[in-house]
Parts: structure tokens; sequence; C-alpha cells
């Protein structure tokens, strides 16, 4: 079990041109297992979102609960995928992936396993001993992944994980995040501003509104799983596309 539930929030940020509001009264509700994109313009707040979420930011005002208890700091139930990588530059990837186990205290023999198995997972297998600089941005991002499923999280938070990357790679990882969403069983909520990213992914659909950040719609995506590349070139596809496009471009 693992829901995530955020109630009222709203988040102020103060800059030097004076107060920024960033998120206006959301809510929202992420039930166990579902895959929930949350798409919005650039600098709508989905990361201020995602942040408070986790638990890494706190809000001016509001609460987060995970299954009914509040969420005040970062803890080993939630994994958070950042945009940038942010791996250690002086790990292996190995290193990199068994770092949460390590603060958990997890022995040794058990986090070369559970490493070696998430190696596995995310395609890295023959790579375990390259250091960052060694891999390519996809493979950063693999081990990205792999380092925030070492702890074995409920709920995965992923903040623009793909943004960085060429469009082939991109759509590879897609696939790869699905796999490991169908086996793994995590609460997944992903943050992007790709309208075709976050229908062939999830479940449902958030779309926020411009800043400040509110939730504009929830839209259920229909389709089967697993996903494929022959969804894309679906009519309904086509449809659900231009549907949140105009809604995306009404608010602005
Ligand atoms: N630490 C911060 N200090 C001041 N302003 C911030 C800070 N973080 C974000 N902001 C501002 O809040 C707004 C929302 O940012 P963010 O949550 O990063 O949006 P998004 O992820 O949708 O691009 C932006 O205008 C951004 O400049
Ligand atoms: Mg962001």
């Amino acid at each position: 079990m693992a829901s995530l539930e955020a109630r009222n929030l709203y988040k102020t940020y103060e800059s030097r041109d004076g107060a920024v509001t960033a998120l206006e009264d959301v809510s929202l509700k992420v039930t166990d297992s579902e895959f929930v994109a949350i798409l919005g313009p650039s600098g709508c707040g989905k990361s201020t979102l995602l942040r408070i979420l986790d638990g890494l930011t706190p809000p001016d005002r509001g609460e987060v609960l995970m299954d009914g208890k509040p969420v005040e700091r970062p803890t080993q139930e939630r994994g958070f995928v950042f945009q940038s990588f942010n791996l250690f530059p002086w790990r292996t990837a190995r290193g990199n992936i068994e770092f949460g186990m390590e603060l958990k205290g997890v022995p040794k023999s058990e986090r070369r396993s559970a490493a070696a198995r998430l190696i596995g997972l995310v395609g890295l297998n023959g790579f375990d001993g390259k250091y960052p600089h060694e891999l390519s941005g996809g493979m950063q991002q693999r081990v990205g992944i792999a380092r925030a499923l070492a702890i074995d999280p409920a709920v995965l938070l992923m903040d623009e994980p793909f943004g960085a990357l060429d469009a082939q790679t991109r759509e590879d990882m897609q696939d790869e995040l699905l796999r490991i969403w169908a086996t793994a069983k995590k609460t997944v909520i992903f943050v992007t501003h790709s309208i075709e990213e976050a229908i062939y992914l999830s479940d449902r659909v958030i779309i926020m509104t411009p800043r400040p950040g509110r939730i504009l719609a929830s839209l259920d995506i229909p389709f089967e799983r697993p996903r494929s590349e022959a969804h894309r070139t679906r009519a309904e596809f086509s449809a659900l596309r231009h549907e949140i496009y105009s809604r995306l471009k009404n608010v602005r």
C-alpha cells in the first residue's frame, strides 16, 4: 500500500525581484501502484510540487500525507530521480546505486547482490565498475533510477528524468521505465513537459496552470498495458494529445 496525498498546498518564494508564488491551493491524490504524470509549462511549479511531496521543501500552507501519515522530510519510503542525474562523480555506477543502502546500514554482501540485481533490471550489465563520466546520458539516468529503486521505496518521484536525453534514447528509457514499473509495482509521480511522454507512460495526466501553479485538470489515459510503439500512432492518442495541448494553450 502506498498512496500519496497533497492537501491545499501553497508555496511562495522570496527573491530579489519580489515574491514568486509557485503553488496556489494544490491538492491531489495518487493511489497505490498508480502511474501519474504531471504536465505543465516551464516555471509553473512542478519541481516545487514534487519536492514538497518528497518532504525536501516545506510548503507554506497545506500538508502531504503518505498512507495517511504526514510527510515532513525525505525518507526511504520515497525515491527521487532528478533531471540532471545528480550522480556522485567519484563513485562507480555500483557505488552510486549502493549509496542509499550504505546510509541504511545494509551489510556489504547484501548491498552487492541488490546492486547486481538492479544493474540487470535497468539494463546496465557489465557497466557496474564505470564512473559517471564514462557513461552516456541514458546510462547515467539508468543509474539514477537504480539508485532510487535501491532503497526499495513505495513511491518513485521523477522530475523530468528524460529531459536531457536525445529522442531515441528517451523513448527507449520510457519503455524501460514501464517495464521496471510493471515488475517492481511502485507508485510513480512523473513530472514532464512533454505531452506525448505523459500520455504514453501514465494512467492519469494532471495538467497544471502557468505560475502560480494550480491543478487545471486530471485526465484518465484509457490505453491498455503493456504500452508499445503502436499506441503512439492511434487516433485516440492524437485526440488526447490535441485535447491536452488545447487546454495548456488556453490558460496561457
Ligand atoms: N529556491 C527558489 N527560490 C526562488 N524562486 C524559486 C525557487 N525555486 C523555484 N523558484 C521559482 O518558482 C517558480 C516555480 O519553479 P519550479 O517549481 O522549478 O517550476 P517548474 O519545475 O515547473 O519549471 C519559478 O518561477 C521559479 O523561478
Ligand atoms: Mg522543474
